[in-house]
């Protein structure tokens, strides 16, 4: 039996996280450049986000670039953007063929123009898809985006729209810019490095990480559901005791 055929769809994560990683070794391990490793990424991404759609997944979203990650050579960089913009101009079609509404988390503001123009057309045109939300993290941080809604609620605090004694959990989930999402129940990481990589900080407090030894660019529509059979293999206990779960 494949590994679609033995998830329960009954017990879906709405929402799953991917660090896609590998892309730069992968090319490596083929004698060639690391940008040959994007280019072979978006194979991946498609069929991701189609495996999530079939299923019934509502969220899926996609670590593509870090804050971090402006720090590596100009070349990846702007190859990296110039990607972007190609694959979200060439896929837009089949986002609102499959249903799917695009989405961006992260500093956007810092994306260069065009990048940022192209994507705000192609969430523009997939706004009202209803099956699936796929969301970018483009410039994203954990730490970022943290920082970013302390300031944020400081002030409301200062303009009184808010005291300190009501600051809350959803005070703060509502100020993060994943603020349209459930916190994701499964995250994914590729390449096999076990870290976060600043990833979702708040939101991952409870999830089940998986971490899958491929590269990014061999990673298809069966190792996404043997990633959702083992989530649902797990017994998720949020702090009780595995009888007060079962019984
Ligand atoms: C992930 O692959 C893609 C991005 C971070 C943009 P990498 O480029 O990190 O590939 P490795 O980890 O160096 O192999
Ligand atoms: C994390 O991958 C960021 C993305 C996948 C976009 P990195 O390859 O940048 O992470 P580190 O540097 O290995 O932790
Ligand atoms: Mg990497």
């Amino acid at each position: 039996m494949n590994f679609k055929e033995q998830i329960d769809t009954t017990r879906l994560p709405k929402h799953i996280a991917i660090i896609m990683d590998g892309n730069g070794r992968w090319a490596k391990e083929r004698g060639k450049m690391r940008v040959f490793g994007h280019e072979n990424g978006v194979r991946a991404v498609r069929d991701t986000a189609e495996a999530a759609a079939e299923i019934g997944v509502e969220y899926v979203t996609l670590y593509a670039f870090s804050t971090e990650n402006w720090n590596r050579p100009q070349m990846e960089v702007d190859a990296l953007m110039n990607l972007l913009v190609k694959t979200i101009n060439k896929e837009t079609e089949t986002l609102n063929k499959n249903d799917i509404r695009l989405q961006a988390i992260g500093d956007l503001k810092s994306l260069k123009k065009d990048t940022y123009k192209e994507l705000m057309l192609a969430i523009e045109n997939t706004s009202k898809n209803k099956r699936m939300t796929l969301t970018l993290a483009l410039s994203y941080s954990s730490r970022w985006e943290i920082v970013d809604a302390v300031k944020q609620i400081a002030e409301k605090v200062k303009s009184g729209e808010l005291t300190s004694q009501e600051i809350s959990d959803e005070t703060i989930n509502q100020h993060l810019t994943t603020n349209f999402m459930p916190d994701p129940e499964l995250l994914i990481r590729t390449s096999g490095e076990q870290r976060i990589s600043n990833y979702m900080l708040w939101q991952i407090a409870y999830s089940e990480l998986y971490f899958c030894p491929k590269y990014w660019p061999d990673f298809n529509k069966e190792d996404f559901y043997k990633a959702i059979v083992d989530y649902q293999m797990r017994e998720r206990r949020f702090g009780k005791t595995s009888e007060q779960i079962t019984k």
